[in-house]
Formats: C-alpha cells, sequence, structure tokens
C-alpha cells in the first residue's frame, strides 16, 4: 500500500475500471477510458481489491505466465505446474527462475527428477547462467526443508513433487500418502517463512495428478502446461487460482533453444491461402483468435470416412452432412479430412462456418478470398446461428491478423476496418464465396443475402473471390 495511483474511467459515462480497454463496460463507447480522477476522485472497491493484489505479486518474466497468474507469483503462496511427461514443465521452471533471479529474486531448484549435471546441461543449452540459481538434489524432504531455511530464496521451484520423499511417511515416492505429506510440509514453509512455491506434477493420459487428486486442494493455483507433443505449440492455462484470472491461457513454441513466447495468431494463421483452408475467430480461454482450419476432400465411393484433428470429430461429421445434404457443396462418399493449422485444438462452435468454408474450398480445388474470417455455428437445418459471445474480441483478433472481411449470421456493416458481411444460411456464406449475386436456393426459395456487399469489394485483386467455384 502507500503506492498513489491514477484511476481510469470512462469519458463517457464515468464507470471506474480498474484495468484499461479498448471499450467502456458501461455504456459501450470506444476509446472513451481515460486516466485521471473517477466522478467521486475515490477508488472503487474493485480498485482497492486489485490494488492491494498487485503490491505483491512478483513477475515471473513471461507476460502470459503473470496473466494467467492474474498479475505474478504470489509470495507465501503453493503454484503447481501439471502436465503429462515431456511437455516441457522442467524446460519451462527453469526458465522461469533464471528470469527470477536475473530480476534479484533468489530461487533456489530442487530436484529429485535430474541430476546437477543434467540440469545444468539443459541450463547450458538454454543460454542461462546456472551459476544464479541454487541447486539441492530433491529426494528427502528434510534435507530439502533444511536447504530452503539455510537459504531463504524468495522462490523454491520443486521439480517433481512426485519425486521427494518423506521419511515420516509410508509408501514408496510418488504415493497418494507421500505426495501429500511433501505437499503439506512445503505448503508449511511457505507460509512460514513467506517463500513462493512452484511444484511440477506429472499428470497421466486423462489429466489427472499421478497421486491424489487432494494435491490439486491442498496448493492456492494449478498451472495445466498442456500441447500436442507432436508439434511445438504448448498452452499454460489457470485452473484452480485463489488470487484471480480464471481462462486465461499463454502460449509457447517449445524451440530448440527452451520455450518461447508467443502470440499465437502469428503461429497458427499462415500467410499463404491455399485451397482446402478458412480463417474462425475462436475463443480459446477468454482471448479470440484468428486461427486457420484447414480440410481435404479425397472423392471415393466406399466407406464413408471422416477424420478430424485439432476439432470435434462429430461437428466435423454434421457439418459435412448439412453441405450435403442442402445440396451446397456435394461430398458424397468422399474422405474427408480436417484439422487446425498449428496443432491447435477448438472445441468453439462459433467455428462451424469456417469449416464448412473450408471444406467447399477443398471440394471445389478453389482458394477462399484472401483476409476473410467465418463466424458462426452450423445448425442441422444450415442456417447459422450467432454464437454471441465476445464478438468485439474475435473481430479485433481478425483485424489484428490482418483479416479485412468477415461473415457471420449478424452485425454491423462495418467495425474498426473489418468489413461485416451477414449471411443466415450456409448456403448464402458459400454462394458469396463463389461470387454468386444469389445464394444457392436449393431447398431453400427465398434467401436474400442480407447484405448489400458483393464479393467484387474483396480489396485484395491477386486472389479474387469469384474464383471459388463449387
Ligand atoms: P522437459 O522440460 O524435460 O519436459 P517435462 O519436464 O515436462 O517432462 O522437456 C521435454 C522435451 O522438450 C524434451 O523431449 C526435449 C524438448 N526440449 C526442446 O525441444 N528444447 C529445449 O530447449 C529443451 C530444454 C527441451
Ligand atoms: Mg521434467
Amino acid at each position: 500500500m502507500g503506492r498513489s495511483r491514477t484511476f481510469l474511467s470512462c469519458r463517457e459515462c464515468g464507470q471506474q475500471l480498474a484495468q484499461w480497454s479498448g471499450r467502456c463496460p458501461g455504456c459501450g463507447s470506444w476509446g472513451s477510458i481515460e486516466e485521471g480522477p473517477g466522478l467521486s476522485g475515490s477508488p472503487t472497491l474493485e480498485t482497492l481489491v486489485h490494488e492491494d493484489a498487485d503490491e505483491e505479486r512478483v513477475s515471473t518474466g513471461f507476460a502470459g505466465i503473470d496473466r494467467v497468474l492474474g498479475g505474478g507469483l504470489v509470495p507465501a503462496t503453493v503454484a503447481l505446474l501439471a502436465g503429462e511427461p515431456g511437455i516441457g514443465k522442467s524446460t519451462l521452471l527453469l526458465q522461469m527462475i533464471a528470469n527470477l533471479s536475473s530480476a534479484g529474486s533468489p530461487c533456489l531448484l530442487v530436484s529429485g527428477e535430474e541430476s546437477r549435471r543434467q540440469v545444468s546441461e539443459r541450463a547450458r543449452r538454454l543460454g542461462i547462467d546456472g551459476s544464479t540459481l541454487s541447486f539441492v538434489a530433491g529426494r528427502e524432504l528434510p534435507a530439502v526443508l533444511e536447504a530452503a531455511r539455510r537459504a531463504g530464496p524468495a522462490l523454491i521451484a520443486v521439480d517433481s513433487i512426485q519425486s521427494l520423499r518423506d521419511p515420516g511417511a509410508g509408501q514408496a515416492p510418488g504415493g497418494p500418502s507421500q505426495v501429500r505429506a511433501c505437499t503439506d510440509a512445503l505448503v508449511g514453509l511457505a507460509k512460514a517463512e513467506g517463500i513462493s512455491v512452484v511444484l511440477t506434477g506429472h499428470v497421466t493420459k486423462d489429466g489427472d495428478v499421478a497421486g491424489p487428486r487432494t494435491l490439486e486442494h491442498a496448493v492456492d493455483v494449478v498451472l495445466a502446461f498442456d500441447g500436442d507433443p507432436r508439434s511445438g505449440l504448448r498452452m499454460l492455462s489457470g485452473g484452480k487460482n485463489r488470487f484471480g484470472a480464471e481462462g486465461e491461457i499463454a502460449w509457447f513454441e517449445m524451440e530448440g533453444s527452451g520455450l518461447r513466447e508467443i502470440d499465437p495468431s502469428d503461429l497458427l494463421l499462415p500467410s499463404d491461402r491455399e485451397p482446402g483452408a478458412a480463417v474462425a475467430l475462436p475463443l480459446v480461454g477468454r482471448r479470440a483468435l484468428a486461427v486457420e482450419i484447414q480440410a481435404l476432400v479425397v472423392p471415393g465411393d466406399g466407406a464413408v470416412r471422416r477424420h478430424a484433428s485439432g476439432l470435434d470429430l462429430r461437428r466435423f461429421q454434421l457439418i459435412a452432412a448439412v453441405l450435403d445434404r442442402a445440396g451446397v457443396v456435394p461430398l458424397g462418399r468422399a474422405e474427408l479430412y480436417g484439422a487446425v493449422a498449428g496443432g491447435a485444438r477448438l472445441d468453439d462452435p462459433a467455428c462451424d462456418l469456417a469449416v464448412a468454408a473450408a471444406l467447399a474450398s477443398a471440394a471445389a480445388g478453389a482458394a477462399a478470398p484472401r483476409a476473410t474470417a467465418f463466424v458462426g455455428e452450423i445448425g442441422l437445418t444450415g442456417i447459422v446461428r450467432s454464437t454471441g459471445a465476445a464478438m468485439s474480441a474475435r473481430l479485433s483478433a481478425a483485424r489484428a491478423a490482418g483479416i479485412r472481411t468477415v461473415l457471420g449470421p449478424e452485425g454491423p456493416d462495418t467495425v474498426e476496418g473489418v468489413r461485416w458481411v451477414g449471411i443466415r444460411h450456409v448456403a448464402q456464406a458459400l454462394a458469396w464465396l463463389d461470387g454468386r449475386p444469389e445464394p444457392a436456393t436449393r431447398g431453400m426459395p427465398g434467401l436474400r443475402a442480407t447484405s448489400s456487399e458483393r464479393p467484387e469489394a474483396v480489396e485484395d485483386g491477386s486472389d479474387r473471390a469469384s474464383d471459388l467455384r463449387f
């Protein structure tokens, strides 16, 4: 406390905010948030809560991890970094403590998984100066507690909780009562000495932390580290968090020299348009992203085969069936593949329209227009429903990724440089792509595009919308 602080408030309605935002959550005005005293000149309750919490946060050196944590690590608390073996927990932990120590917070690394030599080899590979990090071989709990009390670090990193052993508890290391006893001892140490503790924990394929589930109850924060081991993409998301933000995600790419924080749109949105690709604007956690959906249509008349990676297979099949039944894209018994560029997993139904556009483009062998994205959930009749949520965030993500036109079920004509084309049926969207003035009306007489805009208006002449034929 004691730090003076300016307040953010809306010029239009006077609403006070704890964080800057492009749009006022009170009255919906854009660009109206400015610094200065609020209406009453005194902080709101919410502002005070944030201010108190901010005071205590310690940055991990990764903006995304700080965001997931709700502002950084909180002293005297315990966080669990959970993930499958090989996903990159030890790497992330080492990079994090290297950042912390070079910012002046001494760290103690406790490793029961790897020897001092293995850890220092990893440090060298990551370009980390290992001489600034204290290390203790972490197998015996009493020795670890003793080393921690002696060194008095700001943070203790334990890799992993399953490799620690409390001689007072029964069973072998990794067993439920061992894991519980060691966690309790570290929670006690954190509270008594005001030290932050970060534990790594292996999870099984089903996402359970090996050992007792009670481990999750014993710690203050659970961070899930996830990704497709075949690709370099990694996601860190906040599960349980006693101190703030839920639903935030930090994104990383695993490279030869460790984990690099990335803006996922850079990775997920390849710059070249190929037949079979269409851009979706899903919500992932709280963030909207521009992500490329890919489809492949292999003609055939044998058994019907549909494959999806990163997409829900049942939704993929449903969209293919709707396109086929409505006669919009005759897919017949063709073998169909659907995927998400970059190896991400998407479960937002607002991706449906992009999946349909990718399938249509693959079937036609013609690329979708450049700089165009698709938003909307497709029902069994082919009607495209608005998913409602976070449309302005989706449009901002679109704009940031260089998207100029968005097709979706409803919306304004233009939003901050992104042109909106309103459609109500999937056939209308595909007809728009096809450059036809009227939508395909088979089975749906009387449908009219709700937008007066036509494909000729696509700015980029090199890859015209009318190239797409079905
Ligand atoms: P690791 O951090 O050991 O995973 P975990 O502790 O979760 O089991 O990292 C696992 C993989 O990451 C390992 O197979 C090698 C790879 N890796 C890189 O690709 N780049 C690197 O810089 C490092 C250190 C590891
Ligand atoms: Mg490890």
